[in-house]
């Protein structure tokens, strides 16, 4: 899909369809001023039945009265109601149509300057339109041969274009993150990212080193290589770096737990539901669609990303509830359950990612834990920081990309539940108690000083029973947290 901007009299463009945003109850079309008389009826008409209800499309036929072969009716619902995510939703519902009515092209105008801020708007309209538009359907024989194309109608272009090349690259960086998670786990190892990672740092001029087995076992990586044990598919430890500042500037590093399968190893899970857990790997591939994006945006920042990357499974050769190993950091834990592997290879990830940059500060995803699911549902994610001021701007730019966040406590008490009689620390908390806390308690003992955030993205990493359905996130991996830090990346 290509998107460009015009600066046109909208209601003299010529395209497949013209599509405007309406108020509800209004009688007008937003930012169209004027419309040939012979098919202003018509659009009256049309606009009774729509009445601007939040997400609801309508199709004005023109019978060539004029130059749009349609107008396309989209309602925003109250003026009052309208949020950030409002034009991102509806322009996805609209590429949507496009898409079933099988266009080449269609054109959105945008909202007055008075409803939305124009440069917002277009990001808005592109964003909801690109991530709308993909499909994964990389295994189906027949693919959806092509998308259509954009044009962005304007009052004035200023300052616009360059707001969408940015939300052209954001929309491809949340895109990648999806098919990459979305893959199945026999098409997507520990190895098969590590190869990605390598040819988007190629192209982006990007420096990127890859652990391998041998390594990770020399340097200490003790929590990576025991959950990796039990996989023929050997672990990785991946690391991304993107010098956007001077090379002395300090980085914010960027970790993310890529798990490519979960069994649950010898603590093996049901069966049920156990094929999502290819989405285990949700957080490694966000980190790796914010460093395509960072380096695509070129943005000014120095960021690092470092992707662990196992596959758990039960075997001969797998960990065990009841050993007891050490950490990069030379910390020791107690295995009691195998299936609380993230944990374990985040703390080597987290440790090596302080140690080799002092980082301004760590941002880590996983799709960590269920009780997450069970505190938060499939809307919002759980975030845990030991300092306020990240916290604070991690909230700030939640809610200007709608990827909702949540923060939970984490104090000494919590601490207290995962050590262990006869380790460092234990990697289970006290029974099913506060499981996404004592998650991040047990991480709390991986970095000694950094100012950090913890965030589980179990619940919304992909599309589950109870999440909200939004045109721009259709079943499977939402891309959850690359517009979130990559808007946190340009404001900081
Ligand atoms: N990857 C899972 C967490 C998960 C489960 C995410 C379901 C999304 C949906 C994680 O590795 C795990 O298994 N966690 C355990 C931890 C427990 C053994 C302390 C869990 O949540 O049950
Ligand atoms: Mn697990
Ligand atoms: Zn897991």
């Amino acid at each position: 899909m290509k998107v460009k901007i015009e600066n046109s009299n909208s209601s003299k463009k010529k395209t497949e369809m013209l599509c405007g945003f309406v108020l509800e109850g209004s009688d007008k079309i937003l930012g169209l001023n004027k419309i040939n008389s012979k098919i202003a009826d018509s659009i009256k008409q049309s606009l009774k039945d729509n009445n601007g209800e939040m997400g609801k499309v309508t199709i004005v036929p023109t019978n060539k009265k004029i130059l749009a072969k349609r107008i396309l009716l989209a309602g925003i619902g109250k003026k009052e109601k309208i949020t950030n995510d409002t034009i991102r939703f509806v322009s996805g519902k609209i590429a949507q149509k496009a898409s079933e009515l099988k266009l080449k092209e269609f054109s959105i105008i945008t909202p007055p300057s008075y409803l939305i801020e124009p440069v917002s708007a277009v990001s808005q309209i592109t964003e909801g339109c690109k991530m709308s538009l993909y499909k994964f359907d990389k295994f189906k024989s027949k693919q959806e041969t092509s998308t259509p194309d954009l044009s962005i109608l304007v009052s004035n272009s200023n300052k616009i274009s360059k707001a969408i090349k940015n939300s052209e690259i954001i929309s491809d960086g949340v895109i990648y993150t999806k098919s990459v998670a979305n893959l199945p786990p026999n098409e997507c190892t520990p190895s098969t990212l590590a190869t990605f990672s390598k040819n988007i740092a190629k192209k982006n001029k990007m420096k990127c080193t890859v652990f391998s087995k041998n390594e990770l076992e020399k340097k200490g990586f003790g929590g990576i290589t025991a959950v990796g044990k039990g996989s023929k598919n050997e672990p990785k430890l991946i690391v991304l770096e993107h010098h956007g500042r001077r090379s002395n500037e300090k980085p914010i590093v960027l970790v993310g737990k890529a798990v490519t399968f979960d069994t649950g190893g010898i603590s093996l899970k049901p069966g049920e539901k156990m094929d999502e857990m290819k989405f285990d790997k949700c957080g490694g591939c966000t980190v790796l669609g914010i460093m395509k994006a960072v380096s695509e945006l070129k943005l000014p920042v120095n960021v690092v990303g470092i992707i662990p990357s196992v596959e758990n499974m039960p075997g001969g050769e797998s960990y065990r509830p009841g050993d007891i190993i050490k950490l990069y950091n030379g910390k020791t834990a107690e295995i009691l359950n195998t299936d609380a592997e993230g944990r374990l290879i985040l703390a080597d990830a987290l440790a090596y990612g302080e140690k080799q940059y002092s980082p301004k500060a760590i941002i880590y995803f996983a799709t960590l834990t269920g009780a997450c699911i069970v505190a938060l549902g499939t809307n919002v994610a759980a975030i845990v920081s030991n300092n306020d001021r990240l916290t604070h701007k991690i909230k700030e730019s939640s809610k200007r990309t709608t990827e909702e966040v949540w923060e939970l406590p984490l104090n000494d008490d919590y601490m207290d539940m995962v050590k262990s009689d006869v380790a460092d620390m234990k990697n289970i908390g006290i029974g099913r108690a506060a499981g996404t806390i004592t998650a991040a308690a047990f991480l709390r003992n991986a970095i000694e000083e950094t100012p950090w955030t913890h965030i589980d993205i179990a619940g919304v990493a992909w599309t589950q029973g109870a999440t909200k359905s939004k045109p721009y996130n259709p079943k499977g991996a939402t891309g959850f947290g690359v517009r979130l830090i990559l808007d946190y990346l340009q404001k900081i």
